[in-house]
């Protein structure tokens, strides 16, 4: 029988020290929420429920923790901070629903690895009580110490409780604890809070369940799973890890970066083999990337389907809705927004796409624009199939340019040109012979004079 496992996330933190408006577990690292970084990996290591322990900006946490999981997540509201032990017992109701594991996570971090949450319920598989992850720090300042004997854990003692011998020791407490959900509330309610902080502290757990003949043991994880945020100086140090774990994943599954520590990833960016990236590009979020797809340097892309073996940039802008088929060139300072460009056609050079479809092989001259607002609503602008759109071109939308259709370079176009026509919509040449010369010889002359005078 499988084991049933609820996460419990305490987001109740007031975060001070962000000096944010808003919550800190809903600042984002690879563009997903720090909170919805921990229930997906709580998801992932297969919890059957989270209670969210929220406090400020609670329906918002609750949200960002929520979305795309397929795990339901019940908010619980603790209104005052009495510490980690009190948090946990806001869920109170949820616990006695009955789970086999409770495991406590915090909100504000995110980088840790579903692996350490397998490798402590299968721990408590195993018959221990209570499974605590720790790390080695390599400053274990304010962090709780994992004392242990035999093998065992046999307390952790909080920094502002520690004595001299046990402050040297730099085994400490991540803060993910595991403990049986049958016992669990008869543990955490025996926790008081007569210490420094006059705080609950989960911590205590330990030597309660102790003293009660159960067993405690600890687990080593990376230092760097356990990073929590509590400054955005911090936060900057998580995203570089998150991004060079994103970046290498990337990498060992098929796709080429000259410079990754350039490229800037976010949590859903999908990108097929044999993709190859140039420095400085940008990844919003919401974008796919088909297989054999170059992206020139200096490229910024968000909500963007890129077809298998297109071009972009250098220096390409996608907006969300850029939809590009296969084998698609996209050149240096185009923008795209909310566009389907089919196979194989190009826009090359300078040139705004937005609120369009355009057609297989159609080519786009440099410097077009779609002209797709009239400052009240978007239009359409549609360009057919082989369609050539000359330089220097605005398309007036709503407005439809026929497959194989021809525009001439510098043309407004505002109404339709049907297919394989030629439009030109610009004011015609007139070319005065000699005029040059004589418009010089005008200006030599005034020169001439004043300089008499
Ligand atoms: C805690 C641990 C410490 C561990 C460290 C790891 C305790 C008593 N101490 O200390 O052993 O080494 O984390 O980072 O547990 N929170 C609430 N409500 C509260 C209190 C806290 O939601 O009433 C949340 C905070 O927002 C935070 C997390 O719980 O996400 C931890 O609280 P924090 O105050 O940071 O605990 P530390 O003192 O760092
Ligand atoms: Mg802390």
């Amino acid at each position: 029988m499988a084991r049933t496992c609820l996460a419990v996330v305490l987001a109740a933190g007031d975060a001070t020290r962000m000096k944010s408006s808003k919550s800190k577990v809903l600042h984002s690292v690879g563009n997903l929420p720090l909170i919805a970084h921990v229930t997906r990996a709580a998801a992932t290591a297969g919890v059957n429920k989270v209670a969210l322990v929220v406090g400020r900006d609670a329906d918002l946490v609750t949200e960002a923790a929520s979305a795309g999981l397929d795990v339901p997540v019940s908010p619980v509201l603790q209104t005052e901070r009495k510490g980690t032990g009190h948090a946990v017992l806001m869920a109170r109701d949820i616990i006695t629903e009955g789970f086999d594991d409770v495991v406590v996570l915090y909100g504000d971090a995110p980088l840790i690895n579903p692996e350490s949450l397998v490798a402590a319920t299968s721990e408590r598989a195993k018959g221990a009580d209570v499974v605590v992850l720790g790390f080695r720090a390599a400053d274990p300042t304010g962090y709780g110490r994992l004392l242990e004997r035999d093998g065992e854990l046999v307390a952790i003692r909080e920094h502002k409780e520690a004595s001299p011998e046990e402050l040297a020791v730099d085994f400490c407490n991540g803060g993910i604890i595991t403990f049986s959900g049958s016992k669990a509330v008869g543990l955490l309610e025996s926790i008081g809070n007569d210490n420094a902080k006059g705080e609950y502290y989960l911590t205590d757990i330990v030597e309660i369940a102790r003293s009660r003949g159960l067993k405690c043991i600890a687990i080593e994880a990376p230092e760097e799973d356990m990073m929590g945020c509590n400054t955005r100086a911090e936060l900057a140090e998580i995203e570089q890890v998150w991004q060079t774990r994103a970046r290498h994943a990337a990498m060992l599954s098929g796709v080429s970066m000259i410079d990754p520590s350039s490229v800037f990833l976010s949590h859903d960016t999908v990108l097929e083999s044999d993709v190859m990236i140039e420095p400085n590009v940008w990844f919003g979020p919401g974008v796919k990337v088909g297989p054999g797809a170059v992206i020139h340097a200096f490229s910024h892309l968000e909500g963007a389907d890129i077809g298998a073996n297109a071009t972009i940039g250098p220096f390409a802008r996608l907006r969300p809705g850029a939809e590009l088929a296969e084998k698609v060139k996209v050149g240096n300072f185009c923008e795209i927004k909310k566009a389907r460009i089919g196979v194989g056609a190009k826009v090359n050079h300078l040139s705004y796409i937005g609120d369009a479809v355009v057609g297989a092989g159609a080519n786009i001259g440099a410097g077009t624009i779609t002209c797709n607002y009239d400052g009240q609503n978007k239009h359409l602008t549609e360009i057919g199939a082989g369609a050539f759109i000359g330089s220097n071109s605005s398309l007036v939308a709503p407005i439809k340019i026929g497959d194989g259709a021809y525009v001439g370079s510098g043309s407004v176009v505002t109404m339709d040109v049907p297919d394989d026509a030629l439009a030109i919509a610009r004011a015609r040449q007139e070319t005065k012979p000699g005029r040059a010369q004589r418009l010089r010889d005008k200006i030599a002359a005034i020169k001439a004079l004043k300089k008499k005078a």
